[in-house]
């Protein structure tokens, strides 16, 4: 596992993001990737519920995991941090989360989660499909005094909230999917499973 440190005037971050795909990158490198994998590799690549172990994650972090192949981040958002939400509205293409395809009836809510503090969603931008970049600190010089931390997508631009919602005037037109989740414990999170059908 990788740390990178987010030091701002304002707040004091993580990053961590598992080293999970880079492990299996760097042995893929080496052999054949689909010999190199492991049976549990192969579960995951054909969509196998991942479990995270939530307990790692400090306030404010993101933590990056991998399911059916794509980037899945889980942020430990803070009060700060979802007082702040309610204020994007206005700026915002979707705040309702109102496009039911961008996320299961249950996170159809202001905060686009199950439990307000832990957000769970795809790191894939809906415009083309690069990975934005966490940017959970207050009014960088870079993002402008009214940021209120989120994701920005280096490739062209587009910007998202702390509910991975997509500012008016981004390319890209919808907010981040958020995947099937459920909680199977206080500190242990199922993603690509739910109550239903997932
Ligand atoms: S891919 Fe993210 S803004 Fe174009």
């Amino acid at each position: 596992m990788s740390e990178t440190s987010v030091d701002t005037s304002k707040r004091r971050f993580l990053v961590t993001l598992s080293s999970a795909v880079g492990g299996v990158a760097a042995l893929g490198a080496a052999t054949p990737f689909v010999i190199s994998m492991t049976p549990s590799a192969r579960a995951r690549a054909a969509g196998a519920p991942v479990e995270v172990d939530l307990s790692k994650i400090e306030p404010g972090m993101q933590l990056a995991e991998e399911w059916r192949g794509k980037p899945v981040w889980i942020v430990y958002r803070t009060k700060e941090m979802l007082d702040l939400l309610a204020r994007n509205d206005d700026k915002l293409i979707d705040p309702e989360s109102k496009n039911a395809a961008q996320q299961p009836a249950y996170c159809q809510n202001p905060v686009r989660s199950i439990k307000p503090e832990y957000l769970v969603v795809v790191g894939i931008c809906t415009h083309l499909g690069c990975s934005p970049t966490y940017r959970p600190e207050l009014a960088p010089a870079d993002l402008g005094a009214d940021w209120t931390g989120g994701w920005f997508c280096p490739c062209h631009g587009s910007r998202f909230d702390l509910a991975a919602r997509t500012y008016k005037g981004s390319p890209a037109p919808t907010n981040l999917y958020i995947p099937p989740h459920k909680y199977l414990s206080d500190t242990r999170l199922l993603i690509g499973e739910d109550q239903g059908a997932a």
